[in-house]
């Protein structure tokens, strides 16, 4: 079973930033997790919602601010643990501090309640550009059309599709979009999809046990990776 960090290393740092993203490298996990939106000037950022207000010190709709705005705010604001001053980085930051290291890209697509318009060949582009190998990557998204836009463009690609309550034959939902994975909730997996997708060499990797008790279940039921805040933690306690 394979060992994601989901968006970044997110239980010791603020999500989805550079040291959170660095973390995972450093704890030499087998892949990372982060979410890619446009900001109003069309360039790739990182951050899991659609507005700052959560995880920073601003407010207001990504969509709406430039990439100065948004890279002036804080985004180590609003973090539970260790204060930390840092910044929403964008897509291309991220890629140069992965471009040298082995682990998995996992680039999910947040094209889930905005179309953000060519971000699935932005995304594609920026990749290429900083020399990524192909087989690190592996994008997904709640927005199926765009997983199935971006295994188009490029079907040298991974895609998974990305679902938060059960859907009838994942699997082939999957693979009529050309997509090979699935990315189900946790607490929606069942024992059948793992076996069904398994049949059709369809991979399954669950996002977000909490507890290592829940990861024990879900290497009961097969699953092939799990995208958790803190891989290596949870790693170290359910191997120890
Ligand atoms: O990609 C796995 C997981 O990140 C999906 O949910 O809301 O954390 O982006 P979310
Ligand atoms: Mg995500």
């Amino acid at each position: 079973m394979l060992w994601f960090a989901h968006r970044g290393v997110s239980d010791r740092f603020p999500e989805n930033t550079l040291e959170a993203i660095a973390a995972a490298i450093e704890d030499d996990v087998d892949g990372v997790e982060f979410d890619v939106h446009f900001s109003k000037d069309g360039v790739g950022v990182i951050i899991h919602d659609e507005t700052v207000n959560r995880t920073t010190n601003g407010t207001g709709r990504v969509i709406d601010m430039t990439v100065a705005e948004l890279q002036a705010l804080d985004a180590g604001a609003r973090f539970k643990g260790e204060p930390i001053k840092t910044k929403i980085p964008t897509l291309d930051e991220v890629l140069a501090i992965l471009a040298p290291a082995t682990l998995r890209l996992n680039i999910e697509l947040k094209t889930d309640t905005i179309r953000y318009d060519g971000l699935e060949a932005y995304v594609l582009e920026r990749c290429a550009a900083h020399g990524i190998a192909t087989d690190r990557l592996l994008f997904s998204s709640f927005n199926h059309y765009s997983v199935a836009l971006i295994q188009k463009l490029d079907p040298r690609v991974e895609t998974a599709i990305l679902y938060p309550y059960p859907i009838y034959h994942p699997e082939e939902q999957a693979l009529r979009i050309g997509a090979t994975g699935i990315h189900p909730d946790y607490r929606r997996v069942t024992e059948a999809d793992v076996a069904f997708a398994h049949a059709q060499d369809v991979t399954v990797r669950v996002y977000t046990p909490k507890t290592v008790e829940d990861v024990r279940q879900m290497q009961r039921i097969g699953v092939d990776a799990v995208i958790v805040n803190d891989p290596k933690g949870m790693r170290d306690t359910f191997e120890g």
